[in-house]
């Protein structure tokens, strides 16, 4: 699932397509670079989700926001660098937590190592992200040490909250607008930051991409809830296996009709084999998905209004088409 072949992520405009692939091969080159040790193992390790692909959203991201200020400024293609290191970071973090065994179409590094290799590798990437963040000075350091500290707070949360099926709505949107609306947010921030764009440019580019971010995350939970194994690269329901309850199963739970049953279903901890495959079926069947895609649509239209307010220009449409894509890829409307 690489950017090249999601037809969805393609700048409308050919001349900025071609500009965003051509540096997209730049940062894949630094991003080898900085991936590299002068321990054989470590290498391998920490450029084995590098290799694996990914859509590289938060580079683009980065890229696509600097067209509001000076596009060619090559800080551009290190800032990408930096946010793309520090998601693997938290990629290889993550797989530990949720205890996933498959990532990017292979084995996760916990599986094909162990934890121990998953987390320190992890810890090596962030100290990777910083170093290239301090190339680029003290606000790009700035931004990206609080941006971690944003998201390893709400993966805290998350952990909190897992398992429990009284946890609320506003408190899940508050855990994925930090783990992850948070760096998304930070790659179109620093897009501006890169590209010299006014400050009033920068801080319309962060709030666009808090709502796409969230947009993000609601799409990627009701897809592990719908999509195939082949789509998803990695196994679906893994979410509430982990005890992970998203907007879909909180809907669920509220549901007057069959909550109660979802909720005495859920009522042991985390469900496994009959129970999840029960408790699956419960969510996908209410209307619980139509709810959660009808979130991931305001998210959307939010994105969008704001994307309405940049200069006329490709950087727009591109924003637009994106916010499009992430409503499409789990059948919400744009
Ligand atoms: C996965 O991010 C983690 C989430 C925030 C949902 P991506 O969907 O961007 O993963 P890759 O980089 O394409 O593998
Ligand atoms: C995504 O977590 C957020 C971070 C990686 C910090 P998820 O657990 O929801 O992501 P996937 O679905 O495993 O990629
Ligand atoms: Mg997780
Ligand atoms: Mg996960």
């Amino acid at each position: 699932m690489t950017r090249a072949v999601l037809q969805g992520l393609a700048a409308p405009d050919a001349a900025v397509e071609r500009e965003i692939a051509s540096r997209l091969n730049d940062v894949e080159a630094a991003l080898e670079k900085a991936v590299r040790s002068d321990s054989d193992f470590v290498t391998e390790a920490a450029s084995y989700l590098v290799n694996a692909g990914g859509k590289r959203f938060r580079p683009m991201l980065v890229l696509l926001s600097g067209y509001l200020g000076d596009p060619t400024d090559p800080r551009l293609v290190q800032g990408s660098v930096a946010v793309e290191v520090i998601h693997l970071a938290t990629l290889y973090h993550d797989d530990v937590i949720d205890e996933a065994e498959f990532r990017r179409g292979l084995p996760s590094v916990n599986s094909r190592w162990d934890n121990t290799v998953a987390i320190l590798t992890g810890d090596f990437l962030f100290a990777k992200a910083s170093e290239i963040a301090s190339d680029l000075g003290t606000d790009v350091t700035k931004l990206l040490a609080r941006t971690i500290a944003i998201l390893c707070d709400g993966q805290i949360r998350e952990t909190e909250a897992a398992g429990r099926p009284e946890t609320t709505v506003d408190a899940y949107m508050e855990i994925i607008r930090r783990k992850t609306a948070a760096l998304i947010a930070a790659s179109c921030r620093l897009g501006g930051m890169m590209s010299d764009a006014s400050s009033e440019v920068i801080e319309a580019l962060d709030d666009f991409g808090t709502a796409l971010g969230m947009a993000f995350q609601l799409s990627d939970d009701i897809m592990d809830l719908t999509s195939s194994e082949a789509e998803l690269k990695k196994i679906p329901g893994q979410d509430v296996k982990e005890g992970v309850y998203t907007l879909p199963v909180l809907v669920a739970l509220h549901d007057p009709r069959r909550g109660a049953e979802l909720r005495e279903l859920l009522a042991g901890g985390p469900p496994d084999g009959e129970r999840l495959a029960r408790a699956l079926e419960m969510v996908r069947s209410d209307g619980a998905l139509g709810l959660a895609r009808a979130e991931v649509s305001r998210h959307v239209r939010r994105a969008k209004d704001l994307a309405g307010g940049f200069a006329d220009g490709p950087a727009r449409e591109a924003f637009l088409h994106l916010a499009d894509f992430l409503a499409a890829r789990c059948g919400a409307l744009a």
